[in-house]
């Protein structure tokens, strides 16, 4: 069913009897009759208004028979609009619209959120120490000296050549289009646009992104979680979830937020080894890029033609330049270019030149270098001295670590409790509900961004033991100590 033939219906429904009796009947002028497109025919249904909140569904059998298909073929339709949170099943009263469409916000973002209350030190936002951006004043002041006027022109190249130079120079592979705009988080949520459709499956990270669940969620993707090692995803889990056919893959392949794992150019041959036997695009999200500690590693090396890079200059240059990178198949790219006409239409020259200047002149790029250093000596010493006391913590490279904790809640209570803020685990994990796989591993964890502990070795072990206590609570600490 198209989606603009579905408007008019509204009405039509508001007069309807029984709704189900509609559902089935709109269903039935439906082209697309497998799982998927009768899951998205519904979905429209709800989005559209037509189908509301708490309208009971049509039974299987009933759909099944007017659609000529099988009842295992609705069942599966109605399982992934439950997944997405648009359908509940209430056992023998049927099946119905959610009451509150969930899914559509930034659910899990903004549990990460929370009050800017007064605490002492706060290691739950996941952003750059201020201190070791480089200065803006000097690259901004540089720039506008030799130049006032900046192009007003909608339909000039979005990307100052002299970027484009710079980019190219240090991309990871030769992409054949590339193009800026605003952040890593607008990368994703452009290319979730042109590459997610409703029902699609797609291989995400868990613990992952927070907000790139929320988009996968809100476009009615169908998550399928992959864990990762100490060297990037799983090989095994990545082959096991492309046999359920994913339209795309979404990897973080440096500094991984939460935990900080890195994928080495091995991890990155194999996964690229096992992904070609596959059609789907690949996406990798390197929001740390230049304080990472790793290489700039890419499956874009060997499987150029499907894989979308973003590199966001927002944890190494400041996150309020708000400028992300993003290179790859023309196919895509070039699609970004052409609907961001209809919106920003390009990131601001000005800012742009700005970053031109952070990335070639010495002093920026000395700074970017000290805080690369600064923060892999501060993640290292927290991890040293946690694992001493007997916890858990994932690989840290970059500005997080992610601890295992005893109880989430009560960890992080006791460190509020000293002056401490960080964040809770259950957001950077998808439930096993929630992915199609089921295969979802969680252990209780707090998410600290280390990047943001100061460099006085006493502060770094004194906030360490604070960790310690809220991770294995007072009576396993002190069973720890004996
Ligand atoms: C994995 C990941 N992707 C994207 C972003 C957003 O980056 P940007 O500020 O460039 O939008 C973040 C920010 O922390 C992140 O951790």
């Amino acid at each position: 069913m198209a989606i603009d033939s579905v408007s008019p219906m509204v009405a039509a429904r508001h007069q309807m009897e029984d709704p189900q009796e509609f559902v089935a009947s709109l269903l039935h002028t439906s082209e697309d009759r497998t799982a998927k497109g009768i899951a998205a025919s519904v979905h429209r249904l709800i989005t559209a208004g037509i189908l509301r909140p708490g309208d009971r569904l049509p039974t299987v059998r009933e759909i099944s028979a007017q659609l000529g298909v099988s009842p295992a073929t609705v069942s599966e339709a109605w399982q992934s609009l439950a997944l997405v949170g648009a359908l509940t099943t209430r056992g023998r009263a049927g099946t119905f619209v959610a009451l509150a469409t969930p899914g559509t916000g930034p659910t899990r973002f903004m549990g990460l959120g929370g009050p800017q209350s007064a605490v002492g030190l706060d290691l739950s936002r996941g952003t750059p120490d201020p201190a070791l951006l480089p200065s803006l004043l000097s690259a901004v002041e540089r720039v506008t000296r030799g130049q006032n006027e900046w192009s007003s022109s909608y339909f000039d190249e979005p990307v100052l050549g002299a970027l484009e130079d710079e980019l190219r120079r240090t991309w990871p592979f030769a992409p054949e289009r590339i193009t800026v705009v605003d952040g890593a988080l607008d990368a994703l949520s452009r290319i979730i646009d042109h590459v997610v459709s409703f029902g699609d499956r797609i291989v995400v990270e868990s613990p992952g992104f927070p907000p790139l669940f929320d988009l996968l969620e809100r476009a009615g993707a169908q998550m399928l979680a992959v864990s990762m090692d100490e060297q990037g995803i799983v090989p095994e889990e990545l082959a096991r979830a492309l046999e359920f056919d994913p339209a795309a893959v979404f990897i973080q392949p440096r500094a991984q937020n939460p935990t900080g794992t890195s994928m080495t150019t091995l991890r990155s041959s194999e996964l690229a080894q096992i992904l070609s036997s596959s059609a789907c695009w690949i996406i990798e999200d390197d929001h740390s890029g230049d304080i990472a500690q790793a290489d700039d590693v890419s499956i874009g090396r060997y499987i150029p033609e499907r894989c979308i890079h973003i590199r966001s200059y927002s944890k190494s240059h400041g996150p309020d330049l708000r400028i992300a990178a993003l290179g790859g198949p023309s196919e895509v790219i070039e699609a970004i270019i052409n609907r961001r006409m209809l919106g920003p239409g390009w990131t601001s020259r000005l800012l742009q030149g700005t970053l031109v200047e952070l990335l070639t002149h010495a002093e920026p790029i000395a700074a970017v270098a000290h805080a690369r250093e600064a923060y892999a000596l501060r993640s290292t010493h927290l991890r040293e001295s946690l694992m001493d006391r007997g916890i858990a913590c994932s690989p840290g490279d970059g500005i997080n670590v992610l601890v295992s904790v005893n109880d989430e809640r009560s960890a992080l209570v006791t460190l509020a409790a000293a002056g401490i803020r960080v964040a809770p685990g259950e957001p950077f994990h998808l439930s096993k509900n929630t992915s199609l796989t089921g295969n979802a591993p969680r252990s209780a964890s707090v998410r600290v961004t280390s990047g943001m502990l100061s460099d006085h070795p006493g502060e770094i072990e004194s906030t360490a033991q604070s960790i310690a206590i809220a991770s294995l609570g007072v009576e396993g600490f002190d069973a720890h100590r004996r």
